[in-house]
Order: structure tokens, then C-alpha cells, then sequence
């Protein structure tokens, strides 16, 4: 028996592991993984590189505008679970987690015409099924009938905590007490704003990986998964 192949949707707030756990069942199911965070960091890279910024925010209409010169794509390396982004062609993985980019990409997401865009060309990517993408829109705006829509949170302060050690393996130094205030910060921006806040659809279902191993999360979507790719 073929099994059918679905979209899987996970939202969800920032520092929550969406992406680990997004990476791992592509990874289980032989899925394509698709980072739209990625996608709103792309289009911000470009507009820091071409000085679309105005006083530290983004010019509306210049980057609207040049939109259209944007062309963002990916690719997926199941085996490794790595997910390379291109723009326009250049492999930009590495630059778009630079800090000048995660302090600015929050304003850029707030363009309405931006999100339009990128909605677009992630329909695209889900046209064939058999994906798996994580953000903040996509079982509300992008995908609203995906099969499976997973929502994802973990207290604060867990968050903040795996953040810091993650941090700390790195050798940085960081203040917890700053990590903390930087979540609840960009819980509220995320939740807070105008065009596609985060917020959970009616049909998802939350995980709340406060107290979860990364195995048992993964086993537990792996269960609901495979219940919707049995559905009829
Ligand atoms: O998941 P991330 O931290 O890489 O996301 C980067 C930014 O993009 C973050 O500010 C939230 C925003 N985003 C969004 O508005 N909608 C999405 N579907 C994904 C990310």
C-alpha cells in the first residue's frame, strides 16, 4: 500500500526547536524540509545589501519594489539533514543567521507585500506534498488545509535556557537574565503584529516541549503523521 503523502505544518514561537524537530521528520519521512524563516531573512539580506534601509528600517516601498529581483531557493540534504538557502543563485545559509540579519529580518516580515510574496512562492514548494515547513503562518495563511498542523511552545524561561547553552557551547558570553527579556520580546513582536501574527489554527496541535526529549517529540509527530497519511 502507498501511504498518502502530506504537508506538515508547525508554528510556533521562536527558540522552540521547530526546526529540529522539522528536519528530523523530513528526514524519517523522505520529505522535502522547507525553513520559511529562512525565506524573510533572504529578502532582508538583500535590502541590507542594496540600502533599503532608512534610519535602521526597512523603505517600504524600495524594497517592495525590488521584489521581483528576489529569487529565493533551497536545497535539502535529507541524509545530512542540512538545508542550504540560495539567493538569486549564492549560498547565503551561513550569512542569514548573522546577527546584523536576525536584528533587522522582524521588520521586513511586517510588509504585508513581502509576506504576500513569500506565501506565493511557498505554496509553490508545498504544490507536490510530501513537505514539511516551519514557521509562524503556515498552518494558518500558507497551508490552511495541511493534513498535519503541529504548534509548538515551551515555557520562556526554557527557551531562554536552552538558548543560553546552546550560546554558551559556542563560547559566548551571555547573560541569561538578557536571553530571557529577547524571547518575551519576540514572543510579543511575533504575536503582537498586524499582518499574520502567530497564532495557533483551530485544527493544530500543540506540543508543548517544555518537558520532551528531542526523541519523544519526534515519536510523537511521527504517530500523528503517520494517523493522517492512513486517513482516507
Ligand atoms: O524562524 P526564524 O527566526 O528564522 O524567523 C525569522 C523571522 O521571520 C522572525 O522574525 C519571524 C519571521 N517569520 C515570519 O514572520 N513568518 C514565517 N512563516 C517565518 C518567519
Amino acid at each position: 500500500m502507498t501511504e498518502k503523502k502530506i504537508v506538515i505544518a508547525i508554528d510556533g514561537h521562536s527558540s522552540c526547536g521547530k526546526s529540529t524537530l522539522a528536519k528530523s521528520l523530513a528526514r524519517e519521512l523522505g520529505y522535502v524540509y522547507i525553513d520559511s524563516g529562512a525565506m524573510y531573512r533572504a529578502v532582508t539580506l538583500y535590502a541590507l545589501r542594496k540600502g533599503l534601509f532608512l534610519n535602521g528600517q526597512p523603505d517600504r516601498e524600495k524594497v517592495i519594489s525590488r521584489l521581483k529581483e528576489i529569487k529565493i531557493t533551497f536545497d535539502w540534504d535529507e541524509k545530512a539533514e542540512k538545508n542550504t538557502t540560495f539567493l538569486n543563485g549564492e549560498n547565503i545559509e551561513e550569512e542569514i543567521r548573522q546577527l546584523e540579519v536576525s536584528q533587522n529580518v522582524s521588520p521586513v516580515s511586517t510588509i504585508a507585500e513581502v509576506r504576500h510574496e513569500m506565501v506565493k512562492q511557498q505554496r509553490e514548494n508545498g504544490k507536490s506534498k510530501g513537505i514539511v515547513m516551519d514557521g509562524r503562518d503556515i498552518g494558518t495563511v500558507v497551508f490552511p488545509d495541511a493534513e498535519l498542523k503541529i504548534f509548538m511552545t515551551a515555557s520562556p524561561k526554557i527557551r531562554a535556557q536552552r538558548r543560553y547553552l546552546e550560546l554558551k557551547e559556542k563560547g559566548l558570553e551571555v547573560d541569561f537574565d538578557e536571553i530571557l527579556q529577547n524571547v518575551e520580546q519576540r514572543d510579543a513582536i511575533d504575536s503582537g503584529r498586524e499582518v499574520s501574527p502567530l497564532k495557533k489554527a483551530d485544527d493544530a496541535i500543540v506540543l508543548d516541549n517544555s518537558n520532551l526529549t528531542r526523541e519523544e517529540q519526534l515519536q510523537w509527530s511521527l504517530n500523528k503523521a503517520r494517523e493522517k497519511m492512513e486517513e482516507k
